[in-house]
């Protein structure tokens, strides 16, 4: 029997005009929504000069997608719902640092509620923010900061059915963990919905951004192990109130991790 065709990718459609236009009357958040169908990467194009606040990119495509710690972030076209928001948040500039965790409590948040036939103990964040489902990473969130406003870019891989997995990465998406296909436009409406609220938290509530993180973050609690200058393995014990991550090393020290990445040991 021939072998099946490989999964063609959706044509790259915009999202539906009313969405867009409801989304912008209802979210503080967000002043514009702008969808193209390739670019390089929507976090470079809103750090550009002259965005205006609230703006937020789509694109369904990118050649020069940006990860956490200068990795490169690839998703091929029509898999996955991709975009950033140009944020000013009225935080004092100590609290900023959490914002990856807002935006990470805000994709699992929306996920889970695009999903409600999924269990939604499935999904949970590494910390700081990846997405996982049944512990395989499903989306990735990169914020970088300029003159006092915040790029909060974020990927979500929302069907990678029949998706080859470049290089042996360990991928997953909403769509293999629904066992079926998932509205992108709905997850949308979700996300950005979502992201406004926990902002709109955040500014009025700062240091409860933690507490409400940690519920959502199936670190805590865990064995990991650190990956920066020197590697720390042990427990994830808790986060500090900047969001920072202390795990107590098996030599009974405790350490704190500013930024980088946490494996999850089994
Ligand atoms: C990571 O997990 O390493 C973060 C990945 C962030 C990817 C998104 S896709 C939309 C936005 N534009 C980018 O260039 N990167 C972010």
């Amino acid at each position: 029997m021939p072998a099946p065709p490989a999964a063609t990718p959706p044509a790259a459609t915009p999202p539906p005009g009313a969405l867009l236009t409801d989304l912008v009357a209802r979210l503080s958040t967000v002043s514009a929504i702008e969808w193209i169908a390739e670019t390089g990467s929507t976090n470079a194009d809103l750090l550009a000069a002259g965005v205006p606040v609230g703006q937020v990119l789509l694109t369904d495509s990118q050649t020069a997608g940006r990860g956490r710690r200068g990795r490169v972030w690839h998703a091929p076209a029509g898999t996955s719902l991709m975009g950033s928001v140009l944020l000013r948040p009225t935080l004092a500039p100590a609290s900023w640092g959490v914002l990856p965790l807002v935006a990470g409590t805000a994709v699992v948040q929306a996920c889970r509620a695009l999903l409600p036939g999924v269990d939604p103990a499935r999904l949970s964040l590494k910390w700081p923010n990846d997405l996982l489902i049944d512990g395989v990473k499903a989306a990735g969130i990169l914020v970088e900061a300029a003159s006092g406003t915040a790029v909060v870019g974020i990927g979500i891989n929302v069907d990678w059915r029949g998706v080859e997995r470049r290089d042996g990465v360990r991928a997953t998406s909403l769509a293999e963990a629904a066992g079926e296909g998932v509205d992108r436009w709905l997850l949308l409406d979700h996300l950005l919905t979502s992201l406004d609220a926990h902002v709109r938290h955040a500014e009025g509530d700062p240091g409860g951004v933690v507490q409400r993180y940690v519920g959502d973050c199936g670190t805590i609690g865990g064995q990991v192990i650190a990956h920066g200058t020197t590697a720390v393995q042990g427990t994830a014990v808790g986060l500090t109130p900047d969001g920072h991550l202390r795990i107590r090393a098996d030599d009974g020290r405790t350490h704190t991790v500013t930024a980088g990445d946490v494996e999850h040991l089994r």
